[in-house]
């Protein structure tokens, strides 16, 4: 199982480029189940969790094959079914079923359990099914959806915890092949949202209002294959923008969408980080002093909780109070503890942690839990006095793409170690 070693206290200094969206590549992967054509994505980011998605799809019947950024499959013939296993180890594949339901009139997908950062359920997935006019029997951790006709209906999507990102993909993908028009109230706003819809419609479909609150789709006959490139990574732009702060250096950040990391830009600027636009490109580095700042995750346009970690790993060097209050889910300060163990004094008090910021951190080994929690360790032992070793970092290289590479470009001591 690797590590990585990170020897702190070196300003980062240099240009990163960013890599496409993971969570847009992994539905938009997904949505090539709906055409018997073949298709091609572009700008795709080496990550475990795709090439995972491409064995997913495989293994349904799919021909897929990976070459640099580029992901081509062609889904002639597939099967309705998506193995335990395989969906188990990568929650994300639950996008699987709208392609299937909207292409077989069947799916048959394991039901995806929890993971470290809550409950993870799928309610409002199986209500949006519903609504189309499946059928769902749940039977020995199987959800099985069933319908002789797939027909556009309306539906409200808004659930616990604001709306519903890949059940909001899910939806769009099977009533892209359902007869009449389906509306969704409370529709996911997030800009993966977007690119999925953006590739249905290249492939035929009829979508309109993706990005708002509302989102028409009219059903047509079948879908043809399409070309595609992915929008950048905004959370792996932000993690560098912080890691740049946090270390105390200037680093470019070329190819990410500005327009897509408002929050964040803004959350940043109120915490003393100097973000320039230069063009493309956004030059971070951190201003005469870092700030406290309290922040609150929210659905798009809102703080993404994707970064709640990374930012609750600077407010730890920003001195006074800090409440970081995480409202998407349950349980992910997964990172808390493992942060005091690198020095910093954090208390949770219900959904918020209180950091008392100011102190500096000092390395230590600490245990990375999910994907964005390792990174805030990471970019907090960029900081840190001494060295720290981040342990399961198999954890990153599910959602970064080469981030100890990318590092070390910027002036980064980390190197990748094999603790087994
Ligand atoms: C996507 O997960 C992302 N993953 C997550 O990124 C991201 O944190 C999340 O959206 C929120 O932005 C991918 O796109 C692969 P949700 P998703 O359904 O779609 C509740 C990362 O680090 N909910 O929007 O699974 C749910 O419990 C990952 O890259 C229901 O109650 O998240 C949660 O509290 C982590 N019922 C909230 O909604 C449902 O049927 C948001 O979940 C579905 C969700």
């Amino acid at each position: 199982m690797d590590s990585f070693l990170i020897k702190g206290g070196v300003p980062l200094h240099g240009e990163v480029q960013i890599s496409g969206a993971k969570n847009a590549v992994l539905p938009i992967m997904a949505a090539t189940l709906l055409t018997a054509e073949p298709c091609v994505i572009r700008g795709v980011p080496n990550l475990s969790d795709v090439k995972f998605m491409g064995q997913i799809l495989t293994w349904l019947g799919a021909k897929v094959g990976i070459e640099g950024d580029t992901v081509r499959v062609h889904a002639k013939k597939i099967k309705g079914q998506g193995d335990y296993d395989l969906v188990r180890k990568m929650r994300g594949s639950i996008c699987i079923m709208g392609p299937l339901l909207g292409r077989l009139k069947k799916a048959r997908v394991s039901l995806p359990g929890g993971c470290v950062i809550g409950a993870r359920p799928i309610n409002l997935h199986l209500k949006g099914f519903e609504a189309l006019g499946a059928k769902l029997t749940i039977q020995s951790g199987y959800v099985e959806a069933e319908a002789k006709r797939l027909v556009g209906g309306a539906m409200f999507l808004g659930g616990r915890a604001g709306s519903t990102v890949l059940g909001t993909a899910n939806i769009m993908m099977a009533a892209s092949l359902a007869e009449g028009v389906t509306v969704i109230e409370s529709a996911a706003c997030e800009p993966e949202v977007v690119d999925v819809a953006n590739f249905l419609n290249a492939m035929g479909a009829k979508i309109s209002g993706a990005g708002s609150p509302t989102i028409t789709i009219t059903g047509v006959k079948e879908l043809h294959g399409a070309e595609h490139h992915v929008i950048p990574d905004r959370i792996e732009a932000a993690t560098f923008a912080i890691a740049a702060a946090m270390s105390n250096g200037e680093v470019t950040i070329k190819g990410a969408r500005a327009d897509h990391l408002h929050a964040v830009i803004d959350k940043l600027e109120e915490a003393g980080v100097v973000v320039e636009r230069r063009g493309a490109d956004m030059i971070v580095r951190r201003g005469k002093k870092l700030k406290s700042s309290d922040v609150t995750t929210l659905p798009y346009s809102g703080f993404p909780t994707d970064v709640q970690a990374q930012m609750m790993a600077l407010m730890t060097l920003a001195p006074g109070i800090s409440i970081i209050t995480e409202r998407i889910f349950e349980s992910r300060f997964m990172h808390v503890s493992e942060l005091t163990r690198l020095g910093a004094d954090i208390q949770i008090e219900g959904p918020s942690a209180i950091v008392k910021g100011g102190r500096p951190l000092s390395g230590a080994p600490v245990m990375a839990s999910d994907l964005r929690a390792s990174a805030a360790l990471v970019i907090a032992g960029l900081a840190a006095k001494g060295t720290t070793q981040v342990n399961r970092i198999y954890h990153l290289d599910r959602g970064y793409e080469n981030m100890d590479g990318k590092l070390r470009a910027l002036g980064a001591r980390i190197q990748r170690v094999d603790e087994s």
